[in-house]
């Protein structure tokens, strides 16, 4: 009989493959916000995600302005639209951005925006949110300890991977979760090589800027 660990990995593992398992899919945002701006044309590699957010909103009549309402309803910093319509929120862009003349296909929803490529986003971003500081994590405060129970989705969304799982530490999770862009962190079940690494609660650090 497979250990219990392992098989609490098989369970993460399908509901990871479910893709929208993990988060909490909140609506567009539909009060009036300052425009999004446009950042470029990123490539999204196939061994990571670019952008962590894959909405479920319909790739068939896909707009900008969609994408970037979903990706401000959703609290993120990030709105990329790829293949003529599939729709990422993101806090960091975790690929190498390309010429413009990489971005070539046309959104479904509107044939005179442009939406990405094949395995190619188109970013825009939100000017409200503040430049991220990455050389320090001491702008992080503890916030609590959070039970991580939730039937619609888990407390915090996306876990990153840390090479060394050896060296874990909240310093560890923090600088992180700092180079993300992600403005919370977490640390949850100590034995995290079992788990495939999850940063999640209980316990809870946000930083303040
Ligand atoms: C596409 O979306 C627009 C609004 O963005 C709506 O007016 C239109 O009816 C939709 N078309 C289809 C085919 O769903
Ligand atoms: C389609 O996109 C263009 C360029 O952003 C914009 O000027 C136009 O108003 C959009 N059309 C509709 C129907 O939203
Ligand atoms: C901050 O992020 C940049 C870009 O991702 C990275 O090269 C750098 O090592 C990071 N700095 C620290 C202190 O982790
Ligand atoms: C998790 O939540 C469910 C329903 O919200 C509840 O029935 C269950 O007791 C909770 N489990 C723990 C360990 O708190």
């Amino acid at each position: 009989m497979a250990p219990l660990w392992a098989k609490a990995a098989i369970v993460a593992a399908a509901l990871l493959q479910l893709g929208l398992a993990w988060n909490i899919d909140l609506p567009p945002c539909t009060a009036p916000f300052q425009p999004f701006v446009y950042s470029g044309c990123f490539q999204d590699p196939t061994s990571q995600p670019a952008l962590d957010y894959r909405s479920s909103l319909p790739s068939n009549n896909m707009t900008v302005e969609l994408c970037v309402a979903e990706c401000k309803g959703n609290g993120y910093r990030y709105a990329g639209l790829e293949y003529y319509g599939e729709c990422f929120c993101g806090d960091s862009v975790n690929g190498p951005q390309l010429p413009e003349s990489s971005c070539t296909y046309p959104c479904s929803g509107n044939t005179s925006e442009t939406c990405g490529g094949f395995d190619i986003l188109s970013v825009w971003q939100d000017p409200t949110f503040e430049p991220v500081d990455n050389s320090t994590i001491s702008d992080y405060v503890a916030v609590g300890c959070y039970t991580d129970n939730s039937t619609v989705g888990r407390t915090l969304s996306f876990q990153v991977d840390i090479a060394d799982t050896a060296s874990m530490s909240t310093e560890t999770c923090l600088q992180t979760c700092k180079d993300g862009g992600y403005p919370f962190a977490g640390t949850e079940f100590a034995r995290k090589s079992m788990h495939n690494l999850h940063l999640l609660p209980p316990l809870f650090w946000t930083y303040s800027n």
